[in-house]
């Protein structure tokens, strides 16, 4: 009987202190939305699957809507209602990478750039594989400007709000771009206005984000100082791609990267390496990218994508996600142009 009553109040003195302690840590502990990353981070290194996650450092004190800023593919072509390539190459090689093929005389397929807290990745996805292209096909290895392509495009959606990749494509046919590169950067006509930054203040890698970004004004100039003239390159055929991995590889191997979309879950913004697959968190929404590649890695498909989040994001900037199963809608909005001669 004594022996019962100190076991009870025993148990009652921990679940006590256990209840103090807990409310005491929730008082005081501030969430993070990193915390929450890493916890995704360790759930898929247990999982024993395809890729490693890891803290990417863009991501430090970051809270979920400066995470959402850095996406922006709205879903659906926008009614832009773009022709379908269909084409399949026999014989395609089980691994092809537009680096290995052009990158020698089109450095830009080795280029990594950065969107800041502005969800133009659209823009991006859209120039960095149209600057490709036109190195590709016409043997100059330029910039076209994402700068003008988010500022300029009046039919593509919202801007840093987000944006739709086929509306992308036809205005290079229809306007056309002027050159540009990185922020800060001269030597082209429209530099992107916005710094790489992230959301932690006490680091010198990075400025701190300041907030969602607005959409700068449309201009018709080059940036002062630049000593470039206004002139557009236009595109001379906008359309889409088969959702095969046959016609979409067939297209890169043929004509050059492309731009697609899919969709962003928590689990993505931890890639460090291997190939990706969804394993675990929720949807944050529609990302565009270009996707230069593909290969086999112990077995599983891939695709070589680059991002624009920087090269201190995933494996160098770029990341590979499982092919042929449509992973998050990849394969199912690939859109492209090629340049006029
Ligand atoms: C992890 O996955 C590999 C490949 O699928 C398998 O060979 C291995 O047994 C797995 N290990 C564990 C601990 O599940
Ligand atoms: C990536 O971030 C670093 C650190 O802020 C910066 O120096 C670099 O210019 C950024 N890269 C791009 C492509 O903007
Ligand atoms: C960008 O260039 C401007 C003007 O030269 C300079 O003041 C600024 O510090 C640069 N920003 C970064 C992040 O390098
Ligand atoms: C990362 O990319 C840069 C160019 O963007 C390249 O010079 C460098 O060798 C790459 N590093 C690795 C480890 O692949």
């Amino acid at each position: 009987m004594k022996r019962q009553t100190i076991f009870i109040v025993a148990a009652l003195l921990s679940a006590a202190l256990t209840g103090f302690y807990t409310y005491e840590a929730l008082k005081h502990k501030e969430f993070k939305y990193s915390d929450r990353l890493k916890q995704l981070a360790e759930e898929v290194n247990n999982a024993n699957t395809t890729w490693k996650a890891g803290e990417n450092i863009k991501w430090i004190n970051a809270d979920i809507a400066g995470v959402k800023a850095h996406l922006g593919a709205l879903e659906g072509d926008n009614g832009e209602n773009l022709p379908v390539s269909n084409a399949v190459k026999a014989d395609l090689p089980t691994a092809f990478d537009a680096r290995q093929q052009w990158g020698d005389k089109c450095t830009s397929l080795w280029e990594v750039r950065d969107q800041s807290n502005c969800g133009s990745c659209w823009a991006f996805g859209a120039v960095e594989s149209l600057t490709d292209r036109h190195c590709i096909h016409l043997g100059q290895d330029i910039r076209l400007s994402a700068q003008n392509m988010l500022t300029c495009c009046a039919t593509c959606g919202q801007g840093c709000n987000g944006g739709y990749p086929a509306s992308a494509m036809s205005y290079y046919v229809k306007t056309g771009l002027v050159t540009g590169d990185l922020y800060n950067t001269t030597g082209w006509c429209q530099a992107y206005s916005f710094a790489p930054c992230a959301h932690h203040v006490d680091t010198p890698l990075y400025p701190a984000c300041t907030g969602e970004l607005p959409t700068p004004k449309c201009a018709k100039t080059c940036d002062s100082g630049s000593g470039q003239t206004y002139t557009v390159h236009k595109g001379s055929k906008a359309y889409s791609v088969g959702k095969t991995q046959e016609a979409i590889m067939t297209e890169i191997q043929t004509n050059g990267p492309v731009e697609a979309a899919f969709t962003v879950y928590e689990d993505f913004l931890n890639y460090k390496s291997g190939v990706y697959k969804h394993v675990t968190g929720k949807a944050l929404g529609g990302h565009a990218i270009k996707i230069v590649g593909w290969g086999v890695e112990n077995n599983t498909p891939y695709w070589i994508v680059v991002n624009s989040w920087n090269q201190t994001w995933g494996d160098n900037g770029t990341f590979k996600i499982l092919r042929g199963k449509n992973e998050c809608g990849i394969e199912a909005q690939v859109v492209t142009a090629l340049p006029l001669n």
